[in-house]
């Protein structure tokens, strides 16, 4: 048995702990420090107050935005953050001054190509609550740029850069001025709950308003992304490795693009890991399209190129409804500098073991597929499975597989030959 003193000794000891424990925990979310970020209400810009905020509480904290308008009228670099909470409920409008994004967008690390905005760091937490929203004003450049692929200086809406272990959700991306977002130099990032719209309301082209691009990126899980765009929606391209996409809708654009890639003269660049299920695409130009340069360099970045070596392995595209698309499924090896028309048999670029899978619906043409390889690298190992159902948009089932240079085909058998030509979506 104890003395009394020694159980009182005892007891003190417990709370002692049981103090420590919770005043520890408490600090923990103490020490977070909290900046909101005042607008200015008179639209002047606010980024500068952004990126005090973001100066201030970049490191353990939270940055707040108010349910208000926050004017972006310059750039924003914002990176090297750690463990940060963002909470987004109002809205952030980027400015349409043309000249000064032209002249002050940065380098976003590929492809010449540049943005308005760069965030990154480690532990990221991204909220937007499903109504927090990023509005390019994408419109003024749909009209600016008249069709033009890839404008020099165009700015890109967010590059997500150098970030990892981190998530971002209940996003809305509206008219984005270009691509609305790009996951590069990064790992370990959860997209949950994100909808993309960027659509003219004129007769102008939103040409490159692609959802989100994966470049120099590892595990990145695509959750529910709803994107309406005349472009790319989710695209993989260079080293972009255990890419999952789930449960996410497209409307109107090209639909997943693995790729282009292959662009850079004797560099070796991958797709491997990549998945995409339960996903559903509304008048899209592909469900899935596999996409390289040709084997001769034309020109250079963003439009020329070619040239560059590498892989794309082990890709499984699973339970994707059409309804009313071009072309369901494609590869194409003939990217080539914009206008000019490639030899579709040279890129070295090497495809192999891609699964297309319980794929359903309508689509507005033959055939079912086009693979359209190099000859200088044939595709191997094709499966295509339970497509039995896919019909004409007049309820006739389809029936096309046009192939060539495929090396080991599963669950189906070539019936006819692609259409070579340089845009080499088998449109023809
Ligand atoms: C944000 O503010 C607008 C206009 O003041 C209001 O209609 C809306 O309900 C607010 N949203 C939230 C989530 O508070
Ligand atoms: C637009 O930006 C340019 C270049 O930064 C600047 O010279 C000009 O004054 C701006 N125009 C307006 C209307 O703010
Ligand atoms: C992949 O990223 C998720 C966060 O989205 C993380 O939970 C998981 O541990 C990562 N997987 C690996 C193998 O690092
Ligand atoms: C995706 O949808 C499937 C089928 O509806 C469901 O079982 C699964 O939980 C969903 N996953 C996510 C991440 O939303
Ligand atoms: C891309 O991946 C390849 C193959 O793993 C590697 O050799 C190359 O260095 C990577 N490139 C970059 C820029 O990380
Ligand atoms: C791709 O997935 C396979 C099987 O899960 C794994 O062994 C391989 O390491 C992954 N590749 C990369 C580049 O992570
Ligand atoms: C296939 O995906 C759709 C969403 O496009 C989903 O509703 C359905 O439950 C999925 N089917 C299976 C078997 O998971
Ligand atoms: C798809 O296209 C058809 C025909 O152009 C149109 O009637 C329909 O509204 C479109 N659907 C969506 C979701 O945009
Ligand atoms: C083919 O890819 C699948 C994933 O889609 C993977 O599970 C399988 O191991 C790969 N097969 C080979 C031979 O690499
Ligand atoms: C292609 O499939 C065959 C038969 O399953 C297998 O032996 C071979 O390793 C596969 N090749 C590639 C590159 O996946
Ligand atoms: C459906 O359209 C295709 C291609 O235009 C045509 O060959 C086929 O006869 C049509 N089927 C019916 C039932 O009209
Ligand atoms: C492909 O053709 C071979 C040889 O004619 C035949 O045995 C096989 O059943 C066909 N496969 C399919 C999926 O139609």
């Amino acid at each position: 048995m104890s003395s009394p003193s020694a159980t009182l000794l005892k007891l003190a000891a417990v709370f002692l702990i049981l103090f420590t424990l919770v005043e520890s925990d408490d600090s923990n979310r103490g020490h977070r420090k909290v900046c909101i970020v005042p607008s200015c209400k008179d639209g002047s810009d606010d980024a500068p107050a952004v990126l005090r905020a973001f100066e201030e509480c970049g490191n353990h904290g939270r940055v707040e935005f108010l349910n208000e308008t926050y004017y972006i009228e310059s750039i924003m670099n914002i990176s090297g953050l750690n463990d940060v909470e963002i909470d987004l409920k109002g809205t952030l409008l980027w400015g349409t001054n043309i000249t000064y994004w032209l002249n002050n967008s940065m380098p976003m690390g590929y492809q010449n190509q540049s943005t308005a905005w760069i965030l990154g760091g480690d532990r990221i937490s991204f909220q937007g609550h499903g109504y927090g929203t990023i509005d390019g004003n994408g419109q003024v450049w749909y009209d600016f740029i008249k069709g033009a692929s890839n404008y020099p200086r165009r700015p890109h809406a967010i590059t997500v850069y150098g970030t990892t272990n981190s998530i971002f959700e209940g996003l809305r991306f509206v008219q984005s001025q270009m691509w609305t977002m790009t996951v590069i130099h990064s790992s370990n990032v959860l997209l949950q709950d994100i909808y993309v719209s960027s659509t003219s309301n004129s007769s102008t082209s939103t040409v490159n308003t692609d959802g989100c691009d994966t470049i120099y990126a590892d595990n990145i899980t695509f959750h529910r992304w709803e994107v309406h765009n005349g472009d790319d929606g989710i695209s993989p391209k260079a080293n972009s490795t255990n890419i999952l996409v789930t449960n996410s809708t497209f409307i109107g654009g090209a639909g997943l693009a693995l790729g282009s890639i292959g662009q850079y003269n004797g560099v070796f660049e991958t797709i491997e890991n990549f998945t995409a299920t339960d996903c559903l695409f509304i008048n899209t130009t592909h469900a899935a399209y596999l996409k390289t340069w040709t084997g001769e360099q034309v020109g250079y970045p963003p439009n020329g190129g070619g040239g560059g070596i590498g892989y794309i392995k082990n890709v499984l595209l699973s339970n994707l409804t059409i309804h009313n698309v071009e072309l369901p499924m494609s590869y194409t090896q003939c990217i080539n500098f914009a206008g000019a028309s490639g030899n579709c048999n040279s890129s070295l670029f090497k495809i192999s073991n891609v699964t297309f899978s319980d794929i359903q619906g309508t689509a507005k043409q033959e055939p079912i597929v086009s693979l359209q390889c190099s000859a200088a690298a044939p595709c191997v190992n094709t499966t295509i499975e339970d497509v039995a159902g896919l019909a004409l948009t007049n309820g006739t089932l389809m029936k096309g597989y046009d192939c060539d240079n495929t090396v080991g085909t599963f669950g189906f058998n070539c019936t006819g030959h692609t259409c070579d030509k340089a845009s080499g979506d088998g449109t023809c």
